[in-house]
């Protein structure tokens, strides 16, 4: 009989974490037991799904003692201190948050691009950055058919990406403008609600925000191309729950439109929608709860001798974060399978 997992989600009351209690059930992952745990503040909270209640727990590091995989998706801090925790007491810590993604020991893993990097992990398998996981169902099949050198980005990126008080802050801002009322600005430093914020992440020393490096250096990690150059600009939108991405890439190889569009038909993380006579293209608003990232507008680039223009979209909370999470989880199992 196959394994089955005692799984943990850490952050389960987050906007992802609620996303990964209904994927790891939707798609069947071979579990044991399923325990939810958050901070403090929600612990006895129940939550039900499926018609199974389910009760909160506060995460101390004795509950990975009774844990096979626990996946992280409670940011940075927690994530710091209870990952190695988790590691230390045998249970295998899939981590969302950016604390160990560059860290040579641990793997930065997309499983449509490189299954391959869990081989040797140490307990510890960290999740990208959303915005560098859904460019990168665009980016991994050219690169495999054309060789990429180097590319710009520019992002438009959904709310969700900052959690559920951000998502709440939207609609209440939304709600608060058509009814005349002054809206409430917290979570993000000037109002989301018909505007766009060129500032995702903080600021570092060069003038690009965090986010615009994870770009840069969770592309080389997991295309293992450490010659890539890249320059972001990510941007936050008033959209709810898929991020946007518009890339202009050059290539060693010269490049034709037509087998650029082969290539991500036949990639398993994308959807080609490209067809520009008929208005058809890929919107942030069609790519929710769709595992698959939607790549279209693809045309030779105007500046890059062997350049293509491509958009791409695609849910935040799955791809760009709780499906790619659970993808891994089911790699660990497969991987465990075939030993
Ligand atoms: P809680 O609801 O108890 O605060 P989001 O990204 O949507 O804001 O969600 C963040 C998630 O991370 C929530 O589930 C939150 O739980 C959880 N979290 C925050 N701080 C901690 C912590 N110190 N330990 C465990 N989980 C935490």
């Amino acid at each position: 009989m196959s394994k089955k997992y005692r799984v943990g989600i850490v952050g389960a009351t987050g906007a992802v974490g609620q996303e990964l209690l209904e994927l790891l059930i939707s798609r069947n992952f071979p579990m044991q037991s399923l325990t939810l745990l958050a901070s403090s503040r929600s612990a006895g909270k129940k939550i039900q799904h499926a018609g199974v209640e389910y009760i909160v727990e506060e995460t101390k590091p004795e509950c990975f003692d009774n844990l096979d995989i626990a996946i992280f998706s409670a940011g940075g801090t927690p994530s710091k201190i209870f990952v190695p925790e988790a590691a230390k007491r045998g249970c295998i810590a899939i981590d969302n948050s950016s604390a160990f993604r560059m860290d040579p020991n641990v793997p930065l893993i997309v499983p449509e691009v490189n299954p391959q990097a869990i081989k040797n992990h140490k307990n510890i398998i960290a999740n990208p950055n959303c915005t560098t996981a859904i460019s990168l169902m665009a980016l991994c099949p050219l690169h495999k058919e054309f060789g990429l050198k180097r590319f710009f980005a520019a992002t438009y990126q959904a709310v969700s990406g900052t959690g559920v008080a951000a998502m709440q802050e939207l609609e209440d801002q939304m709600k608060a403008i058509a009814n005349g009322e002054e809206p409430k600005v917290e979570v993000y430093p000037y109002q989301i609600a018909y505007n766009v914020l060129p500032h995702v992440d903080v600021f570092q020393d060069n003038g690009y925000t965090k986010e615009e490096l994870k770009m840069l250096n969770e592309t080389r990690k997991i295309l293992e191309a450490p010659y890539i150059m890249n320059s972001t600009t990510c941007v936050r939108v008033p959209v709810m729950r898929a991020h946007s991405v518009a890339i202009n890439a050059e290539f060693e190889k010269p490049v034709s439109v037509e087998r650029a569009r082969e290539v991500i038909s036949a990639f398993s993380g994308a959807e080609l929608i490209d067809d520009i006579e008929n208005k058809k293209y890929p919107m942030p608003l069609f790519c929710q709860r769709k595992e698959k990232c939607a790549v279209g507008r693809i045309r030779k680039d105007l500046v890059f001798e062997n350049g293509l223009s491509f958009w791409v979209a695609g849910d935040q909370l799955w791809k760009g974060a709780a499906l790619n999470a659970v993808q891994i989880a089911e790699l660990i199992a497969q991987t465990e399978a075939d030993a």
